[in-house]
């Protein structure tokens, strides 16, 4: 267990790294943590806890590997930004400066990811539900539309008709794939051939440009195989008159929050009922431990076959096609750390003992999806030695019985104590602020944009 001592906070300041399930830190935020735990705590006792520290560099690092994979490629490429992972302005901010664009879902992220410095032809807008203003937004400022239905296209249709403005909407068609035929996003076969022929009929309102489709799960295969389900509409769209240039395939690149071995190692070993206080293991988890990278994962996408002998890769440059994605977790991959500051630590009646942080578990929120965040945190203890070890679960501040960080009794070297931090590392894709609110009206949490500006030095702005 490696700990380091540092003399900035109180008297003693440890930083205990967990050993189970200790998560992959990016070496900026690994420094900052190590070295300025006084730092840390005097932030949290300025804006309180919990804190959200936003990394915008760790996003522009993302970008770039996989912007490098699509060039080593030599594809055409457009990464759209999934911009429903978090809620920060500085992450929007990094993909305009990375020259990326973004996937918006409503109104709201339109008008920040604008506000960010997105031009409107970068943005591509996802979702089943769009509002006729959203719709309206779109078309005015350029952007993608990916049309979910052919109610959908019937409502476009009629708000073009009605404008007298002549810009024209640009549509991407979202197809639903074979292995998932239930689903209620996208369409099939014939909603997709029938949306085809009005786009062909009516292109003094439209403007063709591909198809898209997203997928659950993680998989390269699964988007292998829609990948080559959805070259045949491409096909069927260019004997109609129409022209696509563009096939989308959505998120879902997978994030490696720690170490793979390890994580197996956990899953073989350690997740039975005894490791939770509710004597409940859960029934899935996000792969934490991914084998693959998202720079591999791409990698392996596009050197798979999506004909008899063509590679994905080939195809796309053989048809003259742009292969767009729209990762949204594996962008913001290490981008945030949420610091909660401990309340109490209480000993229960079963001899186990529960760890209350001041905020809540909307601001880690695994347990709310009946899963858990299989990733340590990270201890900073102002106690001194001697250190008593302690086994213990985490709960929020909240009258709620299910608010619960994490069910899962945590090793720690030493018991936490009031006012010692508890860092959750890689919480920007959908665990920091999805669900936060002001539950008790305690204020939301703050976020906090981190960058260092040269070796060993920060700056830390409020992110908006
Ligand atoms: C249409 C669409 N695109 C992209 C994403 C981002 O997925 P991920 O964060 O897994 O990359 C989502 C997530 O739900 C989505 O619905």
């Amino acid at each position: 267990m490696p700990t380091v001592m540092t003399p900035t906070f109180n008297n003693v300041t440890e930083v205990h790294q967990p050993t189970l399930l200790a998560p992959l830190l990016d070496p900026l935020i690994a420094q900052f943590i190590q070295h300025c735990p006084g730092k840390l705590s005097a932030l949290v006792d300025h804006y309180g806890s919990p804190l959200n520290l936003v990394w915008p560099h760790a996003f522009k690092l993302n970008a770039a590997a996989l912007q490098g994979v699509l060039k080593h490629y030599n594809v055409a490429h457009t990464l759209f930004y999934g911009a429903k992972a978090n809620k920060s302005q500085s992450l929007l901010a990094a993909a305009a400066a990375m020259g990326i664009g973004v996937d918006v879902s409503s109104l709201h992220e339109l008008h920040a990811a604008l506000r960010a410095g997105i031009p409107g032809q970068h943005l591509c807008a996802t979702g089943p539900a769009k509002t006729t203003v959203f719709h309206q937004a779109l078309v005015d400022v350029g952007a993608l539309i990916c049309v979910d239905s052919r109610e959908e296209i019937g409502h476009l249709a009629t708000l073009l008709a009605s404008r007298t403005a002549s810009r024209k909407a640009r549509i991407l068609l979202r197809y639903r794939p074979k292995s998932c035929p239930t689903s209620r996003f996208g369409m099939g076969a014939d909603d997709v051939l029938g949306c085809l022929q009005q786009l062909a009929q009516e292109r003094q309102h439209f403007h063709f440009e591909g198809f898209h489709f997203h997928l659950g799960g993680y998989g390269h295969e699964s988007r292998v195989q829609a990948f080559g389900e959805v070259v045949a509409y491409v096909d069927a769209a260019r004997e109609m008159g129409l022209a696509p240039v563009m096939i989308d395939i959505g998120g879902g690149l997978p994030i490696r929050y720690v170490d793979p071995q390890r994580y197996d190692s956990f899953l073989r070993n350690d997740n039975n009922p005894s490791h939770y206080y509710n004597h409940t293991v859960p029934e899935a988890f996000y792969p934490y431990g991914s084998q693959l990278t998202a720079s591999q994962w791409l990698a392996l996408f596009l050197e798979s076959d999506c004909l008899p002998g063509q590679t994905i890769a080939h195809y796309l440059q053989s048809q003259n096609m742009t292969l767009a994605l729209e990762p949204g977790r594996s962008l913001v991959d290490q981008a945030a750390i949420s610091v909660f500051r401990v309340t109490r630590c209480k000993k229960l009646a079963n001899d186990k003992t529960v760890i209350f942080v001041e905020g809540s578990s909307f601001s880690a929120c695994e347990t709310w999806f009946s899963s858990e965040y299989l990733v340590d945190p990270i201890l900073i203890s102002a106690s001194a030695p001697p250190h008593t070890p302690t086994h213990a679960y985490i709960a929020g501040h909240s009258c709620l019985d299910d608010d619960v960080i994490t069910y899962r009794l945590i090793n720690f070297v030493t018991s936490p104590q009031a006012g010692d931090l508890l860092i959750y590392a890689n919480t920007a894709g959908y665990q920091m602020d999805l669900l936060e609110n002001e539950f008790h009206r305690h204020p939301l949490p703050r976020r906090i944009t981190a960058t260092c500006c040269t070796q060993g030095h920060y700056t830390f702005l409020p992110d908006c």
